[in-house]
């Protein structure tokens, strides 16, 4: 009699969301401030060891996917030993890595060897200027990144684009046509007022009903369903083996079928993206709980998850930085 997560709104919780760093090695402008932080690793962080036992409570509960965020994970240090530990784990059967694949080029293999298989890789231009515009980095570095996970094997690759007025809208066909070639799914993204940042980047929203309906001028889009439980509503191109996915927080929110929580690398569960609601978990980790205690924390801490962001009514509400959540 397996054991399940279900929050007050009847969803089911079975995704969490593992924030291994809050650094990054990019400075998009919608996540991070500038400024340099540096790469040491503070003693607040969880160790892999930690983090393995709240993943281990959480598919006790019947949590069946991970993914591994940052800011960008791969800067953490040693990341598959912590990839290999989870996917150890009995119960786990989806461990998937959210990466702007700048580090892409050594850590693919190693990553691929310890168990992640699906591969989110934030891509917001193929022009290198732009590139370099928004995210302070070097396009052909990550396409390199991208090539690299791409021939060692990870399936599926999914290329996330934040779609930003004036920067990038219209590249969008650009970018669909590489996905295209290479056999990835691109997924659109709203900018969310998440953080001074986030807030910011609002100057360049762009509603993605209306990028929709402009594709629909030249391909039909066939809605679909694709694997992963994440909010993106899929849509196949034509009669063509390629699927775009729509990421809209802010013009269609998916809240009702919300399915996931997140853990950041200071051991605090967020029970929301667009919300404040916590949980502190390092603490009682530090103090020795045992696992039964742990899963009965766990429970608690769902019991406080929210109904919904309110991004629309309340865009000033979330003074963290999306990098604290990796999204
Ligand atoms: P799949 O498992 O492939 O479906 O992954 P995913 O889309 O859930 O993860 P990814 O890390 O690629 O996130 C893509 C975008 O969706 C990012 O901008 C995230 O911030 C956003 N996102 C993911 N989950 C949520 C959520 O629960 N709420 C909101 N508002 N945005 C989310
Ligand atoms: N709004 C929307 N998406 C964001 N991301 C980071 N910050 C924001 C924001 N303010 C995206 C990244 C990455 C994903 C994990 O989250 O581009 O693709
Ligand atoms: Fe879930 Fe909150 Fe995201 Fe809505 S905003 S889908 S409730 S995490």
């Amino acid at each position: 009699n397996e054991q399940t997560l279900t929050d007050p709104f009847g969803r089911r919780i079975a995704y969490l969301r593992l924030s291994v760093t809050d650094r990054c090695d990019l400075r998009c402008g919608y996540c991070l401030p500038k400024g340099f932080k540096g790469f040491e690793e503070p003693e607040h962080w969880l160790s892999f060891e930690e983090i393995g036992r709240v993943v281990a409570a959480f598919t006790a509960l019947g949590v069946r996917h991970v993914r591994i965020t940052g800011g960008e994970p791969l800067v953490r240090r040693n990341l598959p030993d912590l990839a290999e530990r989870l996917s150890a784990l009995p119960g786990l059967d989806d461990l998937s890595i959210s990466s702007n694949c700048t580090r892409m080029d050594a850590l693919a293999e190693p990553l691929y060897r310890a168990g992640v298989r699906r591969l989110n890789v934030s891509l917001d231009s193929l022009r290198p200027e732009v590139f370099k515009e928004v995210t302070g980095g070097d396009l052909d570095k990550v396409l390199r990144g991208i090539a690299a996970a791409r021939e060692v094997g990870f399936a599926p690759i999914r290329v996330n684009t934040v779609v930003m007025r004036g920067v990038n809208d219209e590249e969008i066909e650009d970018i669909l046509g590489y996905c295209a070639e290479k056999g990835f799914t691109l997924r659109l993204i709203e900018t969310m007022p998440i953080g001074a940042t986030g807030r910011g980047a609002q100057d360049h929203y762009l509603d993605l009903q209306i990028v929709r309906r402009r594709l629909e001028q030249s391909f039909e889009l066939i809605s679909d369903i694709l694997p992963g439980g994440g909010p993106a509503r899929y849509y196949r191109v034509g009669a063509t083996e390629t699927r775009i996915g729509f990421i809209t927080p802010i013009s269609q929110h998916f809240c009702e079928t919300c399915n996931r929580v997140r853990l950041t690398v200071d051991g605090t569960l967020y029970l929301c993206l667009g919300q404040d609601n916590s949980y502190a978990l390092r603490p009682l980790l530090r103090d020795g709980i045992g696992e039964a205690d742990l899963i009965a924390h766990l429970r608690s801490a769902i019991a406080l998850k929210p109904e919904r962001h309110e991004f629309k009514e309340r865009p000033e509400k979330i003074i963290r930085f999306m990098s604290a959540t990796g999204g």
